[in-house]
C-alpha cells in the first residue's frame, strides 16, 4: 500500500486473532496503544482491540513516515496501522499472549484520535489505582481485560439462558419499569408524575406480581432477564439496581423448577468453562440454620456447628446455665489443626463473634491430651472432655463455643466459620457447591419490631397442612419455597404461588393489612386471582451474581458496566443529582431543604 493512495485505512483483521498462519499476510489493524517501546529506530506498539494484543513494530527502512508518526503516539491512541505478519525473532516470542509468535510491520501509521494521559495505568492485569477514581473513569476501566472478560462471559450467560429457556418452551416477555410496589422486602425507588400531581410510580423491585399475572393469562411458561431495583443497605452482593433471570410456569411443583434450574445452571456452568457439580444436593432451612448458622451455607468446607445445650445445663459454669435457663442454646465449632491460635488471634475471633451478636466466645484446645481453656475451672476436665468429643474436636483442634439466644447463636457461629474458612484458606477457588435450600417458614419476625414479616414475599404458598395454623401460629407455617445457593451466595429464590383469593387474603390479613389497605395495594391482583388463576411457581436467579461467583470476583461492581457505590451513587455521572427548581415545579415537587445543583 503506497502513501498516495491515503484513501483511510479500513480494519482487516483483528488484534487478538493473528497466528502463525498468517504470516505473509497484508493487515490493517485497528486499536488502542496499549503499550509502547522506543528503542530509535525500532519502536514497538502493543495494540489493542476487543480481541486482544498484536505487537506492531515500526522500522524506519519499512515506512519513514508511520516511523516518524510512532514517536509521538502515547498510551490509549486510537490507531489505524497496515502492515504484514511476519514471525517473530525466536528469542522474542511471547508464549504468554496468543499472538506471542508473530507481530506485524507496520507500512502505514494513521493516527485516528489522540488521548489524554489516562489518570490510571490501563495495561496492568491488576486494578493500579483506587476503585473511586476507577469508577469515575469508569469508560477507561472498562478497557481493562479482567472487565472486559467478566462482561463478556455476562453476554454469553445471557445468550445461553435465552437459548436454553426458549428450547424449554418459555416465552420472554417485558413487564413495566413504571409501576406500582411490589413488596420484596426493601424500600422502593420512585419515580413522581407530571401528569398526576402527587402519585408516584414505583420502580419494580421484581416483576412479581406481572409475571403471576402472566400464569393468569395463560402463558404458562414466561422468563425474562429483568432489571430490578431495591433500595437498602448495600454489600459487595447487592447493587440497587440489578437483573435477575426471572421465571414463572404454571401446573409446576417444586421438582419441576428444580430440574429446570439445575438444566440451566448446567449451560451457564458450560459457558463458563466451569465443571458442573455432580446434581444440586438439598438441605431443609432448619438444617441450614443448625448445622450452618445461615440459610445461604457455604458447603465447600465441613467445620459444621453442634449443639452442645444438653451438655452445657448443670454444668457449673455460669455462662453456660445463664444461657439455657433463659431457654438459649450453647453451641460451637471446632477447627481442626488451629489449637495453635494465639492471644491475639483468639480476641480476633471473639470480636469477630460479637460483631454478628454473641455475647462472647469460650475457647477450648485440645493440646498435649487435654482440653484447655479458661472455663475448666468451672466444667471440670472429664465435662470439658465430653464437649470436645460433641464437638469432634480431636487433638490439635480449637473449639469455639458461643452461648445465648438460637438466633445470636446461629448468626455468630455461621459468622466464625466463615471467618475461620478464610484464614484457614478452605473456601477454595474453583470448587462449586451448588444447593437447594427448602422447607423455609412462611414468616419470621422481623428483628427491628418483632412483628410478622413474609420470609419470602406475600405471594408464596404455604405447606396446605399447615393453613389451619395462618391465624394461631403464623410462625410455625411452612412456605412451599426453595433458595438456590451457590458457595455461600444466595443465587436465587422462588416458590409455589397462592392461586386462591382467600388464602392471599388471609396472608394479607395475617400481615396486618386491612381488607382495604389489601385492596388498594393489591385490588387488581386479588380481581385477577377470581378469573381462573392456574396454580403456578417460579423462581429468580441473581444474574450479577451468577457472574460475579463465576468470575471469582468479590464485589457486583466487577460484573456490572456501570455500577453503584456502596451508598448508591454513580461517581461518573454525579447521579442523583440534584434537579432544577423548574423541573420541580413541573413534577409538583418541593424540597424541604433545598439542595444547590453540584
Ligand atoms: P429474591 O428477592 O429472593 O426473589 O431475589 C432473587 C435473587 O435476586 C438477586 N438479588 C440481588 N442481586 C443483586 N443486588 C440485590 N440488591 C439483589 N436482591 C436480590 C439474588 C436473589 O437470590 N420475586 C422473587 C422471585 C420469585 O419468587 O420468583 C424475588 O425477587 O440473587
Amino acid at each position: 500500500m503506497r502513501e498516495e493512495t491515503a484513501a483511510p485505512l479500513r480494519r482487516t483483521a483483528q488484534c487478538g486473532a493473528l497466528t502463525r498462519r498468517d504470516t505473509g499476510r497484508e493487515v490493517v489493524l485497528a486499536g488502542w496503544v496499549h503499550r509502547r517501546r522506543d528503542h530509535g529506530n525500532l519502536i514497538f506498539i502493543d495494540l489493542r482491540d476487543r480481541s486482544g494484543l498484536c505487537q506492531v513494530v515500526l522500522r524506519p527502512e519499512e515506512s519513514a513516515e508511520a516511523h516518524a508518526a510512532a514517536r509521538d503516539v502515547r498510551s490509549e491512541y486510537v490507531l489505524a496501522v497496515a502492515g504484514v505478519v511476519v514471525p517473530r525473532d525466536e528469542a522474542n516470542v511471547n508464549p504468554g499472549i496468543p499472538t506471542g509468535e508473530i507481530e506485524v510491520v507496520a507500512r502505514r501509521l494513521e493516527v485516528l484520535n489522540r488521548s489524554e494521559v489516562p489518570p490510571f495505568p490501563l495495561d496492568e492485569q491488576e486494578a493500579a489505582a483506587s476503585e473511586d477514581l476507577r469508577l469515575k473513569y469508569r469508560f477507561l476501566d472498562l478497557r481493562r481485560r479482567p472487565l472486559l472478560k467478566a462482561l463478556t462471559l455476562r453476554h454469553a450467560i445471557a445468550l445461553e439462558t435465552r437459548k436454553y429457556l426458549d428450547e424449554q418452551g418459555y416465552l420472554e416477555l417485558e413487564t413495566p419499569m413504571l409501576t406500582r410496589s411490589t413488596p420484596e422486602g426493601a424500600r422502593d425507588y420512585v419515580v413522581p408524575s407530571r401528569v398526576h400531581p402527587g402519585s408516584i410510580y414505583a420502580l419494580p423491585q421484581s416483576p412479581q406480581l406481572f409475571k403471576q399475572l402472566f400464569m393468569i393469562a395463560g402463558y404458562e411458561k414466561y422468563f425474562q432477564i429483568a432489571r430490578c431495583f431495591r433500595d437498602e443497605d448495600l454489600r459487595a452482593d447487592r447493587q440497587p439496581e440489578f437483573t435477575q433471570i426471572d421465571i414463572e410456569a404454571s401446573f409446576v411443583e417444586p421438582e419441576d423448577i428444580y430440574a429446570l434450574v439445575e438444566g440451566l445452571m448446567r449451560r451457564i456452568f458450560q459457558a463458563a468453562g466451569h465443571a458442573f457439580p455432580d446434581g444440586i444436593p438439598r438441605m431443609s432451612y432448619r438444617d441450614a440454620i443448625d448445622r450452618f448458622g445461615t440459610d445461604a451455607p457455604d458447603v465447600r468446607f465441613g467445620l459444621e456447628i453442634r449443639d452442645l445445650t444438653p451438655l452445657a445445663a448443670g454444668s457449673g459454669f455460669p455462662v453456660f446455665e445463664k444461657a439455657v435457663e433463659a431457654g438459649g442454646v450453647v453451641r460451637g465449632i471446632a477447627a481442626p489443626g488451629c489449637a495453635r491460635y494465639s492471644r491475639r488471634e483468639l480476641d480476633e475471633l471473639t470480636e469477630h463473634a460479637r460483631r454478628f451478636g454473641a455475647s462472647g466466645l469460650v475457647v477450648f484446645k485440645r493440646q498435649d491430651g487435654a482440653v484447655h481453656s479458661p472455663a475448666i475451672k468451672h466444667l471440670g476436665e472429664a465435662r470439658a472432655a465430653a464437649l470436645m468429643d460433641r464437638l469432634e474436636a480431636a487433638e490439635g483442634s480449637l473449639a469455639l463455643v458461643v452461648a445465648g439466644p438460637k438466633e445470636s447463636a446461629a448468626k455468630s457461629l455461621g459468622a466464625l466459620r466463615l471467618e475461620m474458612a478464610r484464614r484457614e484458606g478452605l473456601r477454595r477457588e474453583g470448587v462449586w457447591a451448588l444447593l437447594w435450600v427448602h422447607a423455609f417458614p412462611m414468616f419470621e419476625l422481623r428483628p427491628e419490631d418483632r412483628s410478622v414479616t413474609p420470609c419470602h414475599h406475600p405471594f408464596t404458598s404455604p405447606v396446605p397442612e399447615d393453613l389451619p395454623l395462618l391465624e394461631t401460629d403464623p410462625l410455625a407455617v411452612r412456605a412451599r419455597a426453595y433458595d438456590l445457593v451457590l458457595n455461600g451466595w444466595e443465587l436465587g429464590g422462588g416458590s409455589i404461588r397462592i392461586h386462591q383469593e382467600s388464602i392471599q387474603k388471609r396472608i394479607f390479613s395475617v400481615l396486618k393489612l386491612t381488607p382495604e389497605q389489601a385492596e388498594e395495594k393489591f385490588g387488581f391482583f386479588l380481581q385477577a386471582l377470581r378469573f381462573g388463576a392456574p396454580p403456578h411457581g417460579g423462581i429468580a436467579l441473581g444474574l450479577d451474581r451468577t457472574v460475579a461467583l463465576l468470575t471469582h470476583s468479590p464485589s457486583l461492581r466487577d460484573v456490572i458496566a456501570f455500577p453503584k457505590t456502596t451508598s448508591a451513587t454513580c461517581l461518573m455521572t454525579g447521579s442523583p443529582s440534584a434537579f432544577e427548581p423548574e423541573q420541580l415545579e413541573e413534577l409538583h415537587l418541593s424540597l424541604r431543604r433545598p439542595v444547590q445543583p453540584k
